[in-house]
């Protein structure tokens, strides 16, 4: 039996929708808000960066955690509308930090560098703009903004705000795995990048519980801005292009317990040089054909002509992981060209035993170089052996998550362009934005509608 709707006397849902009627208000482009900070030029950030968490349920506590793995930093404040989350997460954090209700009296603190927003999406640009304005650098989460008028508003401000650093939560941009991935294709080692594949599928997937804000359009992307978001970014970055248009099926076809938003969902994006992400979401089979089938749920396929790759950023508990399939041309040799003009290519493929067989992809550290001193050439050729035989897996020194804390300071600190910055995540945003509108409206939907939309 589905659990029902929460009822409208359902006090935390009253306080989120008066939050996003607040948050609605907030994104008028004036800044001559009630209640908005005032405006601060950016702190330079002396060697210790001074930061805030704002909104510490699971992604806020999460980062907590993660930021223990990081020097260079000092948490001084945390905040959360709900005494449970905030308690939970002053167990959780570094350096004693304050706990605050009000993200705007803790904006007002004269000594924090910067802030990491991990709040519901509807609340992100708000909180954001917030923020800039009072002279912080942000960290948020992805999907960075909701609305079409909130990619024209963060741009305008960050613009008039360059020295201000604006990082966007897609950690896959901070793994080994994933940079070595594009440095393959930039090396033309799978040929011409035609497809890519990306699937988040779970089961049973979210369940309706109390102030699930994720499962309402009002407050919410759905499955396309919490699980999409983070793999039409890697088909962007891989592409090094964004899309033109996209089009999709979605539907709330089996979990039918009152969420608004679709439970499954099936898109095509199509790139300027007409090359197309498949991307797919549902919530009843969680079953994953890649990385031989050592993994569930998600993963990344980007298709050449000459190879393809495998690569996920895994979890805190599975590795990343990274797999390239070579795709040989078939042979022409004398002796066979006779017979290949009588077989399929895929057959002389087959025969050769080479089409199927995956190598990890090696990262720096197992790459040989004139450097290596004898002893740590010997170990790396090992080291290699070992993972072509199957024994062991090459895996990342860190974390990407860690990385992509580590770096933010960083950014802070000496003011360096962060990998997902302000346009990775808009064009993130976009098209999640336009990914639901195509399947709302049963349409192609092009991009550059993006220019006209949210605008008086
Ligand atoms: N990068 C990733 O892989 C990843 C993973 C999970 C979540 N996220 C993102 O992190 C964000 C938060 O997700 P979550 O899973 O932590 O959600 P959550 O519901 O667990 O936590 C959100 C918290 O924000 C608080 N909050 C709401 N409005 C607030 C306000 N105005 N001021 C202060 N606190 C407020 C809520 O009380 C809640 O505790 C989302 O944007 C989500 O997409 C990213």
């Amino acid at each position: 039996m589905p659990k029902k709707p929460p009822s409208s006397t359902d006090i935390s849902r009253r306080h989120a929708v008066q939050a996003a009627g607040a948050a609605t208000a907030a994104f008028a482009f004036s800044r001559k808000l009630e209640g908005a900070p005032a405006i601060h030029s950016a702190r330079a950030a002396s060697t210790t960066v001074t930061y805030a968490v704002i909104g510490t349920g699971g992604r806020g506590q999460y980062h907590l955690q993660h930021f223990k793995n990081v020097d260079g930093g000092r948490c001084a404040a945390i905040c959360d509308i709900d005494d449970a989350a905030l308690k939970k997460a002053s167990e959780i954090a570094p350096d004693k930090p304050q706990g605050y209700k009000d993200y705007r009296e803790l904006l007002a603190r004269k000594d924090l560098d910067a802030v990491l927003i991990a709040t519901p999406l509807y609340t992100h640009y708000g909180i954001t703009r917030d923020a800039l304005l009072a002279g912080k650098h942000v960290f948020c989460e992805k999907s960075l903004v909701f609305r079409p008028e909130e990619v024209h508003g963060l741009r305008a401000l960050c613009a008039e705000r360059p020295k201000q650093i604006l990082q966007v939560g897609l950690q896959r941009r901070y793994s080994e795995f994933y940079q070595t991935a594009r440095q393959m294709v930039d090396k033309g080692m799978i040929g011409d990048v035609t497809h890519a594949y990306t699937q988040w599928h779970r089961n049973p997937g979210w369940t309706f519980r109390k102030n699930n804000w994720r499962l309402f359009r009002e407050y919410s992307g759905g499955l396309v801005a919490e699980l999409a978001s983070h793999q039409i970014d890697i088909a962007d970055w891989m592409f090094g292009m964004h899309p033109e248009f996209v089009t999709g099926v979605g539907g709330i076809d089996y979990h039918k317990d009152g969420r608004t938003v679709y439970d499954n969902v099936q898109l095509i994006f199509r790139y300027p040089k007409g090359q197309k992400l498949l991307a797919s979401y549902i919530s009843t089979n969680k079953h994953l054909s890649l990385f031989q089938g050592s993994r569930t749920e998600f993963g990344e396929v980007i298709m050449g002509t000459q190879g393809t790759i495998e690569i996920t950023v895994g979890t805190d508990n599975e590795a990343a992981l990274g797999l390239w399939y070579y795709e040989p041309g078939p042979k022409v040799t004398d002796a066979g060209k006779a017979k290949e003009k009588a077989a399929p290519a895929s057959a002389t493929l087959l025969s050769t035993g080479l089409g199927g067989k995956p190598l990890p992809i090696l990262l720096s550290k197992d790459q040989v170089s004139d450097k290596d001193s004898f002893l740590s050439r010997e170990m790396k050729f090992a080291r290699r052996w070992l993972y072509l035989k199957g024994v062991m897996l090459p895996e990342e020194m860190r974390n990407p998550v860690d990385v992509q804390l580590d770096e933010f300071l960083d950014s802070v600190r000496t003011g360096k362009r962060p990998k997902a910055d302000l346009e990775v995540g808009l064009a993130d945003s976009t098209a999640v934005m336009l990914a639901n509108l195509a399947m709302d409206e049963g349409r192609r939907v092009y991009f550059d509608e993006i220019n006209k939309m949210g605008k008086k």
